[in-house]
């Protein structure tokens, strides 16, 4: 066996209160896609706070290649090389789509030369590695972001933290706000995220779409990992079922046809 590039272990988290999380254990490899599943208020977001060094856990350790490592802020986090694609791309809508892909992450990698901001080799840097991941109708590094689509801002956000090293990529509910064509567009970028050899953790409410691209599956249900399994190990229905909180689907549908056949 092969040291898991991201090891969870025990991980709990309180607020004031109430516990958001409690004893959670993952392991995401290099190259592989962990879907994250659960409804809302599950405790999804919270644990790729965690992840990302926004919050800290209250029980638990995260192991980065082995090693034990402890975020203080989100930078020791992307300094692991962890990095994180928020809802909508998190990017800057009235920044040009080059200024955008270098935002902050100036002094890493051997980009010392960059003393000045060149603008023009950022654009074209930028536009270079998005159509690289099949984003062909962008091809001016001095778009505003506020004028790409979803999936265009997604891949922006995507492209960005694997052109600068990232070796695992977060992604929160990112096919969330997209039509068809384009959470496809971005599952497929997720794909080539994975061929690079990045262990890719993607958080959704669609069973269909981590069913395409997941490799291994964790259910959260009220902060508590409820299931973990692999690839082939489970129906569509017995997923959908689970993250319902064991409700069965099906015994629901067939109850509101029955009051809709009444009414
Ligand atoms: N900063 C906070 N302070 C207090 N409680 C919080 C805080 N952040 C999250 N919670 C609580 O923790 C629980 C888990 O929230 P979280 O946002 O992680 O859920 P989620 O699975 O991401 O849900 P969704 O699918 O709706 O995004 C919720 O009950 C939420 O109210
Ligand atoms: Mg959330």
């Amino acid at each position: 066996m092969t040291t898991p590039l991201l090891r969870l272990t025990g991980i709990g988290k309180s607020f004031l209160g109430t516990n958001a999380l409690q004893d959670i254990s993952l392991e995401v490899d290099a190259g592989k896609v962990l879907c994250l599943l659960g409804d809302n208020g599950a405790g999804k977001s919270t644990l790729i706070k965690i992840l990302s060094g926004f919050h800290k856990p209250t029980t638990g350790t995260i192991e980065v290649g082995g090693e034990k490592a402890v975020f203080d802020s989100p930078r020791d986090a992307s300094t692991r090389g962890i990095a994180t694609v928020h809802q909508f791309g998190g990017t800057f809508p009235l920044m040009g789509v080059g200024r955008c892909f270098f935002v902050g992450s100036e002094p890493t990698k051997g980009f010392g030369p960059f003393k000045l901001f060149d603008k023009k080799l950022a654009g074209e840097i930028a536009v270079r590695e998005m159509q690289s991941l099949g984003i062909t109708r962008v091809t001016d590094g001095n778009r505003l972001v506020g004028s790409l689509s979803g999936g265009e801002r997604q891949a922006l956000a995507i492209a960005r933290a694997v052109y600068f090293g990232a070796n695992v990529l977060i992604l929160d509910e990112p096919t969330a706000a997209l039509g068809v064509k384009e959470a496809a567009h971005v599952l497929r970028i997720v794909m080539q995220a994975r061929a690079k050899g990045v262990a890719v953790i993607l958080v959704t409410h669609n069973v269909r779409h981590a069913m395409m691209v997941g490799d291994h599956f964790a259910v959260l249900i009220r902060g508590q990992k409820a299931d973990d399994f692999r690839k082939g190990e489970r129906t569509r229905e017995e997923i959908t079922d689970l993250m319902a909180g064991g409700e069965a689907m099906a015994h629901l549908e067939a109850e509101l046809a029955q009051l809709q056949a009444d009414a």
